[in-house]
């Protein structure tokens, strides 16, 4: 019989990710020490409220309300407490006495990610993340090992499942905000505080980590252009549909040129946009997550599956668990972050898209072409002008007097549309800039 040495693990969460580590470690114990080669004993849980309830059977005397005791000693620790703190002490004092620690918090990382890094580093410890973005999908990894020696220029993704499923459910079968951001709740998607997820918060942070990964360089949080979806109402749903586009909170991450000083900048941002139906992006339904790479020699790489979910994120987790254990067995330095690059991050005046405009004018001779003299005065290219293809309610009231004009946009930039916008909503013939739309993925 061999003798497994064992690692102590120690659990700092039970709630929807925690319960499912845990289940994992005890149902699989003997599995993993065969791929592992060391035993994985998993020596406490820590939460709040011992007696709250836990969606996996699990040992009562595992739970404990004594974070600190179970991080001195062990020799892993995974936080999945979530919140800043007391996550960002607990995982600075594991790291200090030597621990690999495992977290799936996007938050602390994207806010704290170089002191819990460079304390990482200090002690030659390592901080694994792979469930902090995506959930199941593997793109941390991908995106810090498969791809270090390639040049990745663009990320674009789903990274967000709550806002993912009630966008889906708005498109495919009509229901409201309220009723699909509870049903996602219900299914443990959303954060404890679902305006994380809405006002994309989550997406923010997560884009900062994958710019961060990309592109070898620190990304602020703050650098981070962020608009979520409480914005997107039935009605643009349906204006996307019936143009033949589907509405996407998008999380991107490029390179990009700066406009005024041609030097390479970065651009990290999340907004609802507007995605072909054609587009891979626009299958992804339901809590589901996708994230497209973009690297000079790779080509495009997409990345796809579940999101969010308490077993889900627990698969990326123990993955990052087995890394780390494997790392105790066999020793070896592991990976220090690669932030060695310090490009700009650029404001969102600076980037290049298209855009679909949709406004409401006065159904009268020369509304058309005032309303293309201010795109072009602004160099700002239109692709196609539809009229009363789209209606509003508030159009469709006033009929006789109004009527509706969607524009497309060549690419152009972001600045140059702002200006177009403010001058059209002061032109005699428009009665309202009803929506303005970033369209991605062409
Ligand atoms: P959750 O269900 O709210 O669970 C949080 C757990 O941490 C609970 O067990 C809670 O104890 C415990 N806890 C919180 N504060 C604590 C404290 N000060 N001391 C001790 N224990 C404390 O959260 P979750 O959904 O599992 O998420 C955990 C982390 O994973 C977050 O960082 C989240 O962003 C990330 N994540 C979640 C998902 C997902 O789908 N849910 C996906 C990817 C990443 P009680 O149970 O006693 O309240
Ligand atoms: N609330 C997050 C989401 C959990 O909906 O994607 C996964 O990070």
């Amino acid at each position: 019989m061999i003798n497994y040495r064992s690692l102590r693990v120690a659990l700092l969460g039970g709630g929807t990710v925690g319960a499912q580590v845990a289940r994992i470690l005890l149902e699989h114990r003997d599995e993993l020490t065969s791929r592992i080669g060391a035993t994985l004993d998993l020596v406490g849980i820590a939460v709040r409220d011992l007696k709250a309830p836990r969606s996996a059977d699990l040992p009562k005397e595992l739970f404990t309300t004594d974070a600190e005791s179970l991080i001195l000693g062990s020799d892993i620790v995974i936080e999945v407490m979530g919140g800043l703190e007391p996550a960002r002490t607990y995982i600075l004092q594991a790291l200090n006495s030597g621990a690999d620690v495992v977290t799936a918090n996007k938050a602390l990382l994207a806010n704290h990610g170089p002191e819990l890094f460079a304390a990482a580093e200090q002690v030659g410890a390592q901080l694994y993340f792979e469930a902090a973005v995506a959930g199941a999908i593997p793109i941390i990894r991908p995106l810090r090992d498969s791809l270090a020696g390639d040049r990745v220029n663009r990320v674009m993704g789903i990274v967000n499942g709550t806002t993912n499923y009630i966008l889906d459910a708005m498109d495919a079968t009509g229901s409201s905000f309220d009723d699909a951001l509870a049903v996602a709740t219900e299914l443990g998607y959303a954060e404890a505080d679902p305006t994380a997820d809405v006002d994309a918060f989550d997406a923010a942070q997560k884009v900062a980590i994958l710019a961060g990964l990309a592109f070898h360089t620190h990304v602020p949080l703050d650098k981070v252009h962020r608009e979520g979806i409480r914005s997107v109402t039935g009605q643009t749903v349906d204006f996307a549909r019936k143009a033949g586009y589907v509405v996407k909170l998008l999380a991107i991450a490029e390179r990009v040129t700066d406009p005024d000083t041609g030097e390479e900048g970065v651009s990290a941002r999340v907004y609802p946009a507007l995605i072909s139906r054609e587009h891979p992006l626009a299958a992804v339904r339901k809590a589901n997550n996708a994230v497209f790479v973009e690297a000079e020699a790779a080509g495009s790489l997409m990345f796809y599956g579940a999101g969010a979910g308490g077993p889900e994120t627990a698969s990326a987790i123990m993955g990052d668990v087995v890394s780390a254990a494997r790392r105790h067995v066999i020793g070896g330095p592991g990976q220090a972050e690669s932030s060695y690059a310090t490009i700009p991050v650029l404001p969102i005046s600076h980037i290049t898209t298209r855009y679909h405009v949709t406004l409401s004018v006065a159904d009268q001779p020369g509304a058309l072409a005032a309303v293309a003299n201010v795109f072009s005065t602004h160099g700002v290219s239109v692709e196609l002008v539809e009229q009363g293809v789209l209606g509003t309610e508030a159009v469709q009231e006033a009929e006789e007097t109004t009527a509706t004009l969607v524009i497309g946009t060549h690419a152009a930039l972001e600045s140059d549309l702002a200006s177009t916008v403010t001058a059209l909503s002061q032109l005699d013939a428009v009665r309202s800039v009803v929506s303005v739309l970033r369209i991605e993925g062409a």
